[in-house]
């Protein structure tokens, strides 16, 4: 399975302040067994986040997409409109199950604006900008990246991924 990190932040992108979240995420998904094919760095701007998303989910290279950063209620934070101006369908769940379950760490977590949705093949997932919201929001999501992939791509055994181990052998 492979994977892009995508940064959203002016200071990151002006040499500014180091980016320490893509890096963290990088390190966790490798952890997990994700192939990381490409990071990048690049402004609040949105037509810059398009461009890079738009390039990436049709290089046909990559299964999951994550953006870090530029989903709060800062004026120049704009990566939720360019994703969901790139993606083809909204995968709503993913960024209920986010907030959802960083409410039980922080209220702040209502001002996360994140959205998930699928160009193509490639789902593309919005993640905040520090590396402990990042760092938590990813570990609330991986478990179900992969029956994702397997569904995106088609796969005919899909279906099987739907049940939980402990039901496989009845059915
Ligand atoms: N989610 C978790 N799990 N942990 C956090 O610390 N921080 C919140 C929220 N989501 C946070 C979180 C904060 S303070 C903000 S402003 C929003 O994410 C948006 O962050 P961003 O603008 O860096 O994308």
């Amino acid at each position: 399975m492979k994977v892009m990190v995508l940064t959203v932040s002016d200071r990151s992108f002006r040499g500014e302040r180091e980016d320490k979240s893509g890096p963290l995420l990088v390190g966790i998904l490798q952890a997990s067994g994700w192939e990381v094919v490409s990071i990048q760095i690049v402004p609040d701007d949105q037509p810059d986040i398009e461009d890079v998303l738009r390039k990436w989910a049709d290089s046909s290279e990559v299964d999951v997409i994550l953006t870090t950063g530029g989903t709060g209620f800062s004026p120049r934070d704009c990566t939720p409109e360019a994703t969901r101006n790139v993606v083809n369908r909204i995968a709503p769940g993913i960024a209920e199950a986010m907030r959802l379950a960083s409410l039980k760490i922080t209220p702040h977590a209502m001002l996360s604006r994140a959205v998930a949705g699928i160009r193509g093949k490639t789902l593309i997932v919005n993640l905040p900008g520090s590396p402990k919201a990042a760092k938590e929001n990813l570990e609330v999501i991986l478990p179900a990246l992969p029956h994702a992939v397997q569904l995106l791509s088609g796969d005919p055994d899909a279906e099987a991924g739907h049940y939980p181990q402990t039901l496989k052998k009845h059915i």
